[in-house]
């Protein structure tokens, strides 16, 4: 076993290395069935149940007689269960409100939660001749709500949707979305139709809007979008620990300020390097620490192609100038968002190659997977030369890269004791972390339909990327309050296994939302680590709640405990009051950033 080597590269956050009598498997990756569907996008319901949404083009996952476009994933029984949708779903996004524990009247069973789920997308795709046409509709304007049950397996769950009552202000096809400190979901950006390729002045959807609606339902137009364009689709956007909200599209960056509706512009990533569809590289805000949570903002891949092109320079292959070929960006970009860092701008660091469309996952140690992509190429289909297949990117990345924080500059990227797939992850994949603490891993179909016969054919197959603490003995969080309230003091009873170091410094507790998964990019992913206390019985944990709700969004999040760099699994609670959108702040406010 490679453990001790692997074990210490794993936890340079912590000032102990992992005492390992529990000889794990290490970090491993296990193939488990199949989602009938193309997890294209992905967020996790419940403890046991991510929804996985596809665009309506043939699926063999059948539900009423007709292709499903939406189904639940079972991660115990890694088995899928179809759900019927009335939009079509095609590159969206969505996240959680603050009313997630709320009862609702339609809600069958009274003590159930209520997780909303938002998305806003596209639909208008032609099936090929032969192939049943499913009763979808436009999802140009679609908003669906995700009822979740207490049911484990998910029995009963549906989606609710109604399209004349319930919809967005304008059509958004590649938007992105934000919870925010209110806890409604801002809806950032998109395109109002589809496009082969980049977004344009006319038909952008270059506005903000908020669900439930502010203003009076008008979409607030976003000056930042429209210079950001053309290559500004999914945005990349992150509530601050201020209630202001970090935007990166294309190579340029904002704060902007819902309260005020202004922007304030901040340096560009640096060398040309861009980071939003159709150039996608990735995102992330990296883990928020007590008691000052400086935000600092990681962005990785993409490429440093021109933006001075329009998709008729792109789409009239073989003349086009952009190839599946050419090299994606290793850089990775890197921001303090206080008046002195903003002052003192990016801090490049390099990946040990490039990425695009590659995708990163808080680890509930504070560490950043970086996974998926490839590291040629575009994102989307059938756009440059040398499509591969209909895909726009080739060579695919098989390696995951860990990057630590807080470890100094030039050591922070660490492929040691990560295992290599065979599975490519190219247009259209999804990741999340579980509340199991293991990565899920679905999705990749760079063509128009399922396609069997190309190097880049449908995937249906799930894989997850187990980390070492996975299979050896994990501390637990037993009876954790189903509602905590912030800044709230909170004694959790723990189980822990005798090998683990128990000393201050190894133990870390993470509040985590787990985003939801689309383009290269996890809406809403956040980790807040919070005040810890460890009694003397080492039996009770003593946690302090987020001070605001604007360090951390009220609503549904999972609480993970990392002792000696062995994590327990995630368990589910609602953050704050649990109240309907918009809320009042709650908590203590904190020193302003600026
Ligand atoms: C796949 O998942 C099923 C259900 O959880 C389990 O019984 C089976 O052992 C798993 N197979 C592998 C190879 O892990
Ligand atoms: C949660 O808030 C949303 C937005 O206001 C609303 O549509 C939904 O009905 C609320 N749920 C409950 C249970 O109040
Ligand atoms: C699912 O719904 C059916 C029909 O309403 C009901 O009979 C059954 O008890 C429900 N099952 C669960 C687990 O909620
Ligand atoms: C938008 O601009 C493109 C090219 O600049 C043009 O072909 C198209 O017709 C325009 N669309 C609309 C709706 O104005
Ligand atoms: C960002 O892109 C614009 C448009 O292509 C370019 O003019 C500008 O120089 C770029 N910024 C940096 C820092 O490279
Ligand atoms: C653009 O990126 C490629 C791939 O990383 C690199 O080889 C090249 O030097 C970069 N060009 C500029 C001008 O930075």
């Amino acid at each position: 076993m490679r453990l001790p080597s692997l074990i210490a590269s794993l936890l340079p956050l912590l000032p102990t290395a992992l005492s390992v009598s529990d000889a794990g498997l290490g970090w491993n990756f296990v193939q488990n069935g199949t989602t009938g569907i193309t997890a294209l996008e992905a967020i996790v319901v419940s403890p046991t149940l991510i929804v996985i949404f596809d665009r309506v083009l043939g699926d063999p996952l059948q539900i009423n007689g007709h292709q499903a476009w939406g189904a639940l994933w079972n991660t115990e029984t890694n088995s899928v269960t179809p759900l019927d949708l009335v939009t079509d779903t095609f590159c969206a996004s969505g996240g959680f409100l603050s009313n997630g524990t709320m009862m609702r009247s339609d809600v069958l069973d009274a003590s159930s939660d209520l997780r909303a789920e938002l998305k806003a997308d596209y639909l208008v795709f032609e099936l090929p001749a032969g192939e049943s046409t499913p009763p979808d509709q436009d999802g140009l304007m679609g908003l669906r709500i995700f009822e979740p049950c207490d049911d484990p397996a998910g029995v009963n769950c549906t989606i609710f949707e109604n399209p004349a009552t319930h919809h967005l202000a304008v059509k958004r096809w590649y938007t992105s979305t934000v919870r925010t400190f209110d806890g409604s979901l801002m809806i950032i950006g998109g395109i109002m139709v589809n496009t082969p390729f980049f977004s344009t002045q006319n038909l952008s959807a270059s506005t903000f809007e908020f669900f439930p609606q502010k203003d009076r339902g008008v979409p607030r137009p976003s000056a930042f979008l429209d210079r950001s364009l053309p290559a500004n689709l999914f945005p990349r956007g992150f509530g601050l620990p201020d209630g202001k909200v970090f935007i990166a599209a294309n190579n340029q960056t904002i704060i902007y300020d819902i309260e005020t509706n202004t922007e304030t512009i901040l340096p560009d990533i640096p060398n040309g390097v861009r980071v939003t569809n159709p150039y996608d590289g990735t995102a992330a805000l990296l883990p928020l620490s007590p008691p000052l949570y400086i935000p600092e903002v990681l962005v990785c891949g993409g490429t440093n192609a021109s933006d001075q092109l329009t998709n008729d320079d792109v789409n009239g292959t073989p003349s086009s100038l952009l190839s599946a070929q050419d090299p994606a960006s290793d850089q990775c970009s890197r921001i303090t968002l206080t008046r002195e860092g903003i002052k003192k701008g990016w801090t490049v660091e390099r990946m040990p190659e490039g990425r695009m469309m590659p995708e990163m996952v808080l680890m509930p140690n504070g560490e950043v997977l970086i996974i998926n992509g490839g590291k040629t190429g575009y994102a989307a289909l059938n756009g440059v030369r040398d499509a591969v297949g209909n895909s726009n990117a080739d060579n695919p990345v098989k390696t995951p890269l860990l990057y630590n924080p807080s470890a100094p500059i030039g050591k922070r990227f660490s492929r040691e004791g990560l295992p290599t797939t065979d599975i490519a992850r190219m247009y259209h994949s999804s990741v999340s972390l579980t509340p199991a603490g293991n990565i899920f891993i679905a999705g990749s179909n760079p063509n128009g339909g399922v396609v069997t016969d190309v190097k880049f054919s449908t995937e249906f197959r799930v894989e997850y990327l187990n980390p070492p603490y996975m299979s050896v003995a994990r501390p637990s969080l037993n009876k954790v309050p189903k509602k905590i309230a912030f800044n709230q003091k909170v004694s959790i009873p723990v189980s822990i296994p005798r090998n683990l170091n128990t000393s201050p410094g190894s133990i870390q507790v993470a509040l985590m939302d787990l985003g939801f998964s689309s383009h290269a990019f996890h809406s809403s992913a956040r980790l807040v680590f919070l005040e810890a206390l460890l009694l003397p019985d080492k039996k009770t944990l003593e946690i302090t709640s987020p001070p605001n709700n604007r360090v951390f969004p009220p609503g549904p999040a999972y609480l993970f405990l990392t002792i000696d760099g062995v994590t327990s699994t995630g368990t589910k609670i609602m953050l704050g009051s649990g109240a309907s959108p918009p809320v009042q702040d709650q908590g203590i406010r904190l020193p302003p950033l600026f």
